[in-house]
């Protein structure tokens, strides 16, 4: 009913304005349920040709995964143009690497390790590897085997015929040739084992070179700046998503990828007798990539018309031509992700982008926010309206 009110007048256009919207729990929907109002108003930004981009820390899908679960939470068709096209989940700017990086050997872990190998594919990586390819390449690697036949039961060989049991003497300096060689560990979301995925992880950052199975003669020497921890050529950690929480239809808010980041931290710091901190890149938000990355995007989207089709639009990105944008606005329920990053974001063409932080989700309306928002409102249907409203 509030939506109904809301959507802006036939004769007004939006042309450099656009939406980030957080678009996990909390925003757009809870447990199954759309917020309400929120589909109306989607389709009635649409109609007006306003640009969004759906900007979420969840992975461990593919887009048009992401794209199908909104739409049926949203009640609308996972082919509306008002939803196709516009996801970009926690790893998707892995997209837009270098085609270099893609020839790599990429570890990749998350929920659905299999899954996200296919995405990881679909992007373009040639040889990524997950810790299930691991186990079953070397039954001695984990000594724990009862979830070998669910969690970890879709397995490949490993890339170019290399061997996870090649190796003898874990100290030796002779490398057999076939050694697996693990170039970055990519963390797309939180994973359903998190022992084997902290043991695996930990064992590449202790490696010689990254070689699975190995150790660094460099680490724990103490005459090196901390005492040679992730010095020696081991793989580089990526890290998709630090949100220690999210919002699901269960009262209390639920562990995410952060949760799992911060056990990994804890081990590591116990391995490295508390003298080296965990080294990880971060993606997501708050993370400035992510938020380049969404703003590239709607730049590059097509907007002033609202008469414009997916495919159109998907053309016109290709071509790569951009349309500017005056001012963004990012409405999430996280203040620690969406928030904290709308507002340290200050992209180099000036664009303005604003923070909106809704009651619906993680952060609990009445407490301070860790990162203050531009305002606060009820939803995130009132988040679009006091936007607009502030366009005049
Ligand atoms: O695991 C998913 C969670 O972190 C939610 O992210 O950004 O969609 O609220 P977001
Ligand atoms: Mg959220």
């Amino acid at each position: 009913a509030k939506a109904a009110t809301a959507p802006p007048t036939s004769h007004t256009t939006f042309s450099d304005i656009a939406f980030a919207f957080d678009s996990i729990d909390g925003v757009l929907y809870q447990g199954n349920r759309g917020i309400p109002g929120a589909r109306e108003m989607l389709r009635a930004i649409h109609a007006h040709g306003i640009r969004y981009v759906f900007l979420t820390n969840g992975g461990g899908a593919h887009e048009n995964a992401k794209v199908q679960s909104l739409a049926r939470r949203l009640g609308m068709g996972d082919n509306e143009d008002a939803l196709s096209g516009r996801v970009i989940v926690s790893h998707t700017p892995m997209r837009g690497w270098a085609d270099s990086v893609k020839e790599q050997t990429v570890l990749i872990t998350g929920s659905h390790p299999e899954t996200a190998r296919q995405i990881a594919n679909e992007y373009g990586f040639k040889r990524a590897v997950t810790p299930a390819d691991l186990i079953h390449a070397n039954d001695k690697l984990y000594p724990f085997d009862n979830l070998k036949g669910s969690v970890h039961s879709q397995f490949r060989p490993l890339p170019d015929g290399k061997s996870a049991t090649s190796i003898q003497d874990a100290y030796s300096a002779n490398i057999p040739e076939n050694a697996l060689r693990v170039d970055k560990i990519l963390v797309w979301n939180d994973p359903r084992d998190w022992s084997l995925d902290i043991q695996v992880i930990h064992d590449l950052l202790v490696s010689h070179r990254g070689y699975l199975g190995t150790v660094s003669s460099k680490n724990g020497d103490a005459s090196l700046p901390n005492r040679g921890w992730q010095q020696d050529g081991q793989p580089e950690l990526w890290i998709s998503n630090l949100d220690l929480f999210w919002k699901t239809d269960y009262p209390v808010n639920r562990f995410g990828t952060g949760a799992f980041v911060e056990a990994l931290r804890g081990v590591w710091s116990a391995v490295t007798d508390g003298t080296a901190e965990l080294q990880f890149h971060a993606l997501g938000k708050p993370s400035r990539f992510t938020y380049e990355y969404a703003h590239e995007r709607l730049l590059h989207d097509y907007g002033d018309t609202g008469s414009v089709n997916a495919q159109q639009r998907h053309q016109h990105q290709r071509e790569g031509t951009k349309h500017p944008l005056r001012r963004v606005y990012m409405i999430g329920d996280n203040p620690d992700s969406d928030i904290a990053g709308a507002n340290g974001f200050k992209p180099e063409d000036g664009t303005e982008w604003k923070s909106i932080l809704v009651k619906t989700g993680v952060w609990r309306a009445g407490t301070e926010p860790s990162h203050r928002p531009d305002v606060v409102v009820d939803d995130v249907v009132d988040g679009i309206v006091w936007a607009l409203r502030n366009e005049g």
